[in-house]
């Protein structure tokens, strides 16, 4: 159930640039009433601003059902360059992100709010992110993730922060910060109220280890096409039996790995 939605007050908190175009790590508390806070610490919070200002995220912030705080590390950089990634000891190519500013930028966030969080670096190196995963962390009460930069973390941040990985799939990006959304992304719809139907998570593809059954709107004929005829019998117990048939078919055709997983569990 949706509840008390329209009197949620406005609680977007992602923090404005400064003019320098940097962010400033104002102290943000959190309101007892959001389903979730999600703190992002990042070297490039600029990124996030137009994915975090439309359509499903957007509103759920708007409604005060979650918080999205964004805190840039280099803020904790400790000289005049704002240093905060280095070589790494023993040689080798790339830059390090270094235990200094990241750890100084966490322990700050975590005062922002006095729920702990479930702390997660993203990294390739990380547990691989499904909608198991998600469903898992839609029930946590606050996220930190950290979105590192360069050729990865000194690893006394993981160790330090008692973090753990996760990677959004077997390839190298430039950076966490794409991951960091996707893993948002998946997660918020899942919070009650984040969707305008409430059944529409529950039937999304990988929800019951199958893909998603195929759909169709109107036109009833397109360029020749047709809505299948089941779908405008009216017979509901007909429908979801179809539906549940195409599923299970696609699965088979397209994911047979997913039937695979599902043997396995
Ligand atoms: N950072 C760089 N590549 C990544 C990946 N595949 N998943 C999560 N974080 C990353």
């Amino acid at each position: 159930m949706r509840k008390n939605r329209k009197s949620r007050k406005n609680r977007a908190h992602i923090q404005p640039p400064n003019l320098l175009g940097g962010y400033k790590h104002v102290i943000m508390q959190t309101n007892s009433d959001v389903i979730m806070r999600i703190d992002i610490l990042t070297l490039f919070p600029q990124v996030f601003e137009s994915p975090l200002s439309c359509s499903i995220l957007k509103r759920a912030q708007d409604e005060g059902l979650i918080e999205i705080v964004l805190t840039d590390i280099r803020d904790f950089a400790t000289d005049n360059y704002r240093k905060v990634d280095d070589k790494p000891y023993g040689g080798g190519p790339g830059m390090v992100m270094m235990p200094g500013p990241v750890f100084d930028c966490a322990e700050h966030v975590r005062k922002l709010s006095p729920d702990k969080g479930r702390v997660i670096l993203l990294t390739p190196q990380g547990q691989k992110f499904n909608q198991a995963k998600a469903i898992e962390l839609s029930a946590e009460k606050r996220l930190i993730l950290i979105a590192g930069k360069y050729e990865g973390f000194d690893e006394r941040i993981r160790i330090g922060l008692d973090a753990e990985q996760i990677s959004i799939g077997d390839y190298v990006l430039n950076g966490g910060e794409l991951a960091a959304m996707v893993i948002i992304d998946a997660v918020v719809r899942l919070l009650p109220g984040a969707l305008g139907d409430e059944d529409s998570a529950k039937d999304d593809s990988f929800s019951a280890g199958l893909l998603e059954y195929p759909q169709y709107t109107r036109p009833e004929v397109f360029r020749g096409m047709k809505v299948p005829e089941i779908l405008l019998s009216g017979d509901h117990a007909k429908i979801a039996e179809w539906r549940k048939q195409q599923a299970l078919e696609r699965t088979k055709k397209w994911r047979p790995d997913l039937l695979k997983d599902n043997n396995k569990k």
